[in-house]
């Protein structure tokens, strides 16, 4: 029987990667977070203290990085090491979009994320999945909320993570904005939702209303 693939798409703090991590659990489907893929890159160029503009050197990096997942996609390896947690501080949330901007790492790690999902049932989370990195989907969702609700949930999560953060509503609003800015408005690949995805706004839906909705969709199609 063909694989199954499951494109999620949408703007920062949709709830993509809780959503898309239930229902591969659920349907026994391997998940695939490419955003871990941007913050991996964007870790590691924070790391060796490289400036935005040196693209050549942040092209490196993704040429001469492995990234692999845990087997429920909740955990990145960068070249074997953990880096869950290191790619999701503060400091590299503001400065993804810059480097997801960069039209050739955009390839190198669209050609990694294919590699990774092929021969597999796959659900896999980005910005421009529907669009490039799996125009084949045959399920592809467009997953929104209200900016107010999505700061509320990521201001949530990391308060729960990092209780002793000082981290402030305002601030996590604020690059949500941002960010949704640069990635909406990016010459390759920007967030749009693909012509034949289905919008789900979750704002007033909990996790497991929106788990339950995929899951349908996807048996409707595989029946
Ligand atoms: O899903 P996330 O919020 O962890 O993603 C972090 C950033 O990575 C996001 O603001 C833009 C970039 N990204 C992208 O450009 N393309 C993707 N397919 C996934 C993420």
């Amino acid at each position: 029987m063909k694989n199954i693939s499951v494109a999620i798409d949408g703007p920062a703090g949709a709830g993509k990667s809780t959503v898309a991590k239930a229902v591969a659990k659920n349907m026994d489907l391997l998940y695939i977070d490419t955003g871990a893929m941007y913050r991996a890159v964007t870790y590691l160029v924070l790391k060796e203290g490289l400036d935005l503009t040196e693209e050549q050197k942040i092209i490196n990096i993704a040429k001469n990085t492995t990234f692999n997942f845990s087997k429920d996609g909740s955990e990145i390896f960068i070249n074997g090491e953990n880096c869950s947690k290191e790619i999701r501080t503060p400091e590299v949330s503001e400065k993804v979009s810059l480097v997801s901007k960069i039209g050739a790492l955009r390839t190198i790690l669209v050609n990694a994320q294919q590699k990774l999902a092929k021969n597999h049932d796959v659900i896999m989370d980005g910005r421009d999945i529907g669009t490039h990195v799996l125009p084949q989907a045959e399920l592809k969702i467009f997953l929104t909320a209200s900016v107010n609700e999505r700061a509320t949930r990521r201001f949530e999560e990391l308060s729960k993570d990092k209780p002793s953060a000082n981290i402030s509503f305002d601030a996590v609003k604020n690059n949500i904005i941002e960010r949704d800015n640069i990635d909406s408005n990016r010459d390759q690949a920007p967030l749009i939702k693909a012509e034949d995805a289905i919008e789900i706004d979750t704002t007033s839906l909990t996790t497991v209303e929106v788990v339950e909705k995929i899951i349908k969709l996807i048996a409707k199609i595989h029946r």
